[in-house]
């Protein structure tokens, strides 16, 4: 999986060892991320089905994808599945690239929040570059998935 930009060894290191604070805060983090998200923009409600909000559905799977990549970032190849599988979802509820910079303000605000002093500020320096190494991933592979397949 090619990307413009590499992350350097020290921002990998640092995600990385976020990992096990993730795992276990993670669907708080991810819930939290989906309150602060839906408040801001409202609009984007009609893009999710909102009874996977209610029961906890979708934060789980969110929270589960950002532990899969904090553990995998220094070798995108084992995500590969995983980035497909969503990437497919996500050309079904016509996510745009755009809207990835609003999940990653959301997302990062929602860890600072629940982490709040467990994580320093090079933590959060470190999972904003992740993160959108992560979004070039995604926005890469669903242009790519949607000029070569019709996704129903
Ligand atoms: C790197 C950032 C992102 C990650 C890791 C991520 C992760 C996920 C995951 C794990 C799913 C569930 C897929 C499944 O059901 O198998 C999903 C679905 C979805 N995502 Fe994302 N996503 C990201 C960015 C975005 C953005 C920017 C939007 C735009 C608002 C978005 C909107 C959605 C929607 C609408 C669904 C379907 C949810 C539903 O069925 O209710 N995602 N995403």
């Amino acid at each position: 999986m090619r990307t413009r930009k590499e992350i350097s060894p020290q921002t990998i290191a640092i995600v990385k060892s976020t990992a096990p604070l993730l795992k276990q805060h993670g669907q708080k983090i991810t819930a939290r991320m989906y309150q602060i998200m839906f408040e801001k923009h409202p609009q984007l409600k009609a893009q999710f089905d909102m009874s996977a909000q209610a029961n906890g559905t979708q934060p789980a799977k969110l929270a589960a994808a950002i532990q899969n990549y904090a553990t995998h970032l220094d070798d995108l190849e084992k995500l590969l599945v995983m980035v497909d599988k969503i990437a497919y979802r996500h050309i079904q509820t016509q996510v745009l690239p755009e809207q990835y910079p609003i999940v990653g303000e959301c997302l990062l605000k929602a860890i600072k929040e629940v982490l709040g002093n467990q994580v320093s500020k090079e933590v959060i320096t470190a999972w904003s570059v992740a993160y959108q190494k992560l979004a070039e991933v995604f926005i890469n592979r669903e242009q790519e998935i949607s000029q070569t397949t019709s996704v129903t």
